[in-house]
């Protein structure tokens, strides 16, 4: 393991010209996918050759009203477990593969049901709101389902007067909770790649880009909240990306999503948000999806989401609220 500090930054430079051309795999991808009438939805932190073939690349709320508005057969969804289970949670009649079964979540892991179903059995008045990021059985106990994009509005809807419990990821919950002035009890959940991010590693950057805002995701932690020029989901980095007038952007976030940037807002160098060991941040379970997976997941229609129905019911509603409520 490297020494804390001790590494070259990572800068992606502007973009110039097209991408080059696909590799045969991607172009195998691209023909079994209009063979298998499938669309293939892939999350920011994916690899840029995911990305490439995707039909539409986005954050948990794109993605959610993407799966949920899919004609296609089959839905190949590069992203975790969770977000898979949305969209079949969405759209129960389609077929919803996901390339790597094991790719999970630790923030969705930190909230196990059962605890949760004991923790509202002890308080009955609570009303839930639960991060996307979290399982069907969960969602399935929750009131209202919020993305780190529509948070705040979310959590604004909530009726006044009722106590909420805001789960599983106690650092967005504690951002909302500001942004709102709503009080809120937490889960003490957080997500493992986001949390190391930290305030000497983005103080050691801002000495090296000066220039350069730093925008993070509300799942870090308060402190690195509170150095940043802006705090959003990763959808809208890629309009903070657009619209801010500096050249050069420190992005803290899991580090797909610099490919994303690029190709957007291709005239603009970003800059990798580092940790106090690494120079970016890779989400382990995002990176369990690779290209030879996708192809094979087109190829023999599996790994598939299967969601038992009375669950799929039960989570449904409160995923039909925020869609709602996010209008
Ligand atoms: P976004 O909805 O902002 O893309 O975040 C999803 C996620 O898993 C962050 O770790
Ligand atoms: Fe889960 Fe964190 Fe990975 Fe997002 S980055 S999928 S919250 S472990």
């Amino acid at each position: 393991m490297p020494a804390v500090l001790d590494y070259e930054p990572v800068v992606l430079p502007p973009q110039r010209g097209e991408a080059g051309p696909l590799s045969e795999i991607q172009e195998e991808i691209l023909d079994l996918k209009q063979r298998r009438q499938a669309v293939i939805l892939a999350h920011n932190y994916q690899i840029e050759p995911i990305q490439r073939v995707a039909d539409y690349v986005g954050d948990s709320l794109g993605l959610s009203y993407q799966a949920a508005a899919a004609k296609a057969e089959v839905i190949v969804f590069c992203g975790v477990h969770f977000m898979a289970e949305t969209a079949k949670i969405v759209n129960p009649t389609r077929r919803v593969l996901l390339p790597d079964l094991n790719a999970g979540c630790s923030l969705a892991d930190s909230c196990p049901a059962d605890r949760l179903a004991a923790y509202k059995a002890a308080h009955p008045e609570v009303y839930v709101v639960a991060y996307i990021n979290c399982s069907a059985a969960v969602k399935a106990l929750s009131d209202v389902i919020c993305t780190s994009g529509n948070a705040v509005k979310i959590v604004n809807r909530v009726p006044a007067g009722r106590e909420i419990l805001f789960v599983p990821d106690q650092n967005l919950g504690q951002w909302v909770a500001r942004q709102t002035g709503r009080r809120m009890r937490l889960w003490p959940g957080s997500c493992y790649a986001h949390v190391q991010f930290t305030v000497q590693a983005l103080e050691k950057a801002r000495l090296q880009f000066p220039d350069a805002p730093i925008v993070a995701h509300p799942e870090c932690i308060e402190t690195v909240r509170d150095l940043a020029d802006e705090v959003c989901s990763t959808e809208l980095m890629v309009k903070f990306a657009r619209e801010h007038p500096a050249r050069r952007i420190i992005v803290v976030t899991e580090s797909g999503m610099l490919h994303r940037l690029r190709r957007e807002v291709p005239d603009k160098t970003f800059i990798a948000g580092p940790t106090d060991t690494c120079a970016c941040n890779d989400c382990r379970f995002m990176k369990m999806n690779t290209i030879e997976k996708l192809r094979d997941a087109l190829r023999n229609l599996a790994p598939d989401i299967d969601v038992p129905e009375p669950i799929r019911e039960r989570a449904y509603l409160p995923i039909q609220r925020m869609l709602e409520w996010s209008k």
